[in-house]
């Protein structure tokens, strides 16, 4: 199971030393620390630490006000080298959706991803995130709109994960 924590002075600096892998360096977003320094400048920027348990596994940052196309942003997920290829990641996905809609009434969730980092496509892509264009900079675009049962229950963009299992 995991839980996702707004990142404050026990955690940040456990957040800044969680890496990715060699090959995701050159293609993943901006480090950690970027974004905790945006989030301190502009509060409408929210980070947010994920852990599994008691470990720390992973990181995000998410925009907790719509832009002008009335899209909440997702800035940034990362997953820990090791802990990736577990399921951590779309998990923590749709926990970020679940949150963005109980907590700050998102209807449209946006993230964006390099057009040659793979990974992040196809997971973004199978959690129900459709192709929305291009940033024109070699960055795709992507959206889901955000489903609310009749029971107020959020559903993530595609299905609620909220177990996370272990890859055999
Ligand atoms: C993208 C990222 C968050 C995925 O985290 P993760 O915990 O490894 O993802 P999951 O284990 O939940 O994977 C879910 C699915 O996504 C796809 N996927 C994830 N990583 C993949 C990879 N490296 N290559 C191909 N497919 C991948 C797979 O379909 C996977 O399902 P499977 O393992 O059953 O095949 C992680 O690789 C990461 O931190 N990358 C660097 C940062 C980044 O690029 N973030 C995205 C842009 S903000």
């Amino acid at each position: 199971m995991i839980r996702l924590k707004e990142v404050d002075c026990s955690d940040w600096y456990a957040c800044i030393k969680l890496e990715v892998t060699e090959e995701q360096n050159g293609i993943s977003p901006a480090p950690v620390v970027y974004w905790l320094e945006e989030a301190r400048l502009d509060r409408r920027l929210v980070p947010m630490a994920i852990y599994s348990d008691t470990s720390l596994v992973g990181f995000a940052a998410y925009a907790g006000e719509a832009d002008e196309q009335g899209r909440h942003w997702i800035m940034a997920l990362m997953i820990g080298r090791g802990y990736q290829r577990q399921g951590y990641g779309k998990a923590a996905l749709a926990e970020l959706v679940r949150l963005l809609v109980t907590k700050h009434g998102a209807r449209t969730i946006a993230v964006g991803h390099r057009t040659d980092d793979t990974g992040a496509g196809t997971l973004f892509e199978s959690s129900g995130f459709q192709e929305a264009g291009g940033s024109g900079d070699g960055e795709i675009v992507r959206s889901c709109e955000a489903p609310v049962t009749t029971v107020g229950i959020v559903r993530s963009c595609e299905a609620p994960v909220t177990t996370v299992g272990s890859h055999a």
